[in-house]
């Protein structure tokens, strides 16, 4: 099973507060839209909730927790990694993207090959949720589209595509 993930990070990594996303960017939210389509999904108790519990459409939506109480009607609801890669591989897919939170992103970084990351070009020193660091060591940038703000796209912001070297 490949293992990407998708992500819209600030400069200083961060990605949300309070559990709600720290910014609108429609281009980016399109941009997800497009390389989610159709794949399995793979996210956090707390980003489904941030979603406001209802499954992306369109997507095979997994979401992992501990609580073996939690349910969720429109979505595959597993409590470890293992359950999610085998249910995405019973429903004939080879690849799973990993769309957050900030602990399902250090969960999932290590069985990662590929990340999707959009950078916002903003710092948000208030956030309480981050992406990790990712080492140059293990990861290497392969592609990058840059884009500058406009009426709708508050912050200039680059689609990355980042690379497992190591
Ligand atoms: N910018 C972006 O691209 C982006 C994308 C997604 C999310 N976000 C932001 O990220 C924030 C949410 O991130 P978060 O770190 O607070 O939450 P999260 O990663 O979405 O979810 C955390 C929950 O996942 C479950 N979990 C974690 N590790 C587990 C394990 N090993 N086994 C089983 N279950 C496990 C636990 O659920 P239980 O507590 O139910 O056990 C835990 O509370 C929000 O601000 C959201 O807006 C940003």
């Amino acid at each position: 099973m490949n293992i990407t993930m998708i992500v819209a990070a600030a400069e200083n990594n961060a990605i949300g507060k309070n559990n709600q996303m720290l910014w609108k960017m429609p281009n980016d939210f399109k941009y997800f839209k497009n390389q989610t389509w159709g794949l399995p999904v793979l996210m956090g108790r707390r980003t489904y909730q941030a979603l406001k519990s209802i499954a992306l459409e369109g997507r095979l939506n997994i979401i992992l927790t501990r609580d073996k109480k939690f349910t969720a009607e429109d979505s595959i609801v597993v409590q470890k990694i293992e359950d999610a890669l085998f249910f995405a591989k019973e429903h004939d897919y080879n690849e799973l993207i990993v769309i957050g939170g900030a602990e399902i992103y250090k969960l999932m970084l290590p069985k990662t090959t590929k990340i999707l990351l959009t950078r916002i070009a903003a710092t948000f020193e208030d956030a309480d949720a981050f992406f990790p660091e990712l080492s140059s060591k293990e990861w290497r940038m392969t592609g990058e589209e840059k884009f500058y703000k406009d009426e709708k796209n508050p912050y200039d912001y680059s689609f990355q595509v980042w690379e497992r070297i190591k």
